[in-house]
């Protein structure tokens, strides 16, 4: 018998035959895809992703590294456009539901993505969210968090040296919704496939990067605004110029 809650809770959300596989309820609607904010403090309107170009996928996944030093020169906006596009970039449509970039287990995409800039070229120091559907970030809090940012991740300095450190989380019940306790696994194979998607990204664009989850859970959340139960803090990426 399992004891600590590792194993616990592995073994608790098992699909295995002879036990009901966890249905949606008919009864009740999802909940919403997307993050509404009643208002940001300032809207950036991004430019539109390009596309093409780049080191070929090949080359970008034979080349990619985590990377911890930085020049500490600013990312471009359009950089900052195509990371974003390449984390949650909306791509197709089927039976009204958008899907995007990075797969998502039964298309519910529970990451939300924000924005800690901390040297992007034409927008100001702060927090941002992205808004996916407008393909813009709007502003959460203006300033230079990434001390707070880096105390946060456990005093990992080199993070301040970052150009952009996206942080990814999840509305626990736009996925628990449908897989109940199961979408816990759920919530952190997304957030695997966005910052793999981010850091491949990031490599096509000749930039460095490196996945970050060793931080304080409510700290990550606190700075951007989460409260850490309904929404939680999963993953960060940090991508700047190497
Ligand atoms: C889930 C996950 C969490 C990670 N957390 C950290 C971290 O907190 N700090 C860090 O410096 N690197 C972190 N990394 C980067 C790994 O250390 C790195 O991927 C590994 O050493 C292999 O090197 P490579 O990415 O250059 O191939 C993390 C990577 C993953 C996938």
């Amino acid at each position: 018998m399992a004891t600590s809650i590792g194993p616990q809770f592995q073994e608790a959300t098992k699909y295995s035959r002879g036990r009901p596989v966890p249905q949606a309820p008919e009864w009740a609607a999802p909940p919403p895809t997307y993050k509404v904010y009643e208002g940001y403090l300032e809207t950036v309107e991004l430019p539109p992703a390009t596309k093409s170009g780049g080191v070929p996928l090949w080359d970008a996944i034979n080349g990619r590294r985590s990377h911890r030093r930085f020049s500490g020169e600013p990312l471009t906006l359009e950089e900052l456009s195509q990371l974003l596009f390449a984390a949650q970039g909306v791509t197709g449509e089927l039976q009204q539901i958008e899907l995007r970039a990075a797969a998502s287990a039964g298309a519910l995409y529970p990451n939300e993505t924000y924005v800690v800039a901390q040297a992007v070229e034409g927008i100001a120091e702060g927090i941002y969210h992205y808004d996916v559907r407008e393909h813009a970030l709007g502003m959460l809090a203006e300033g230079d968090y990434s001390e707070d940012l880096s105390q946060a991740c456990l005093g990992q300095t080199w993070l301040t040296q970052a150009g952009a450190i996206f942080v990814l989380g999840a509305v626990v019940a736009r996925c628990a919704w449908k897989y109940q306790n199961r979408a816990y696994r759920y919530l952190y194979l997304d957030a695997g496939h966005i910052g793999a998607q981010l850091q491949l990204a990031a490599a096509s664009l000749e930039l460095g990067s490196c996945n970050v989850a060793a931080f304080f859970d409510d700290e990550v959340a606190q700075l951007v605004g989460l409260d850490g139960h309904s929404e939680v803090a999963v993953y960060v990426t940090a991508v700047g110029r190497v």
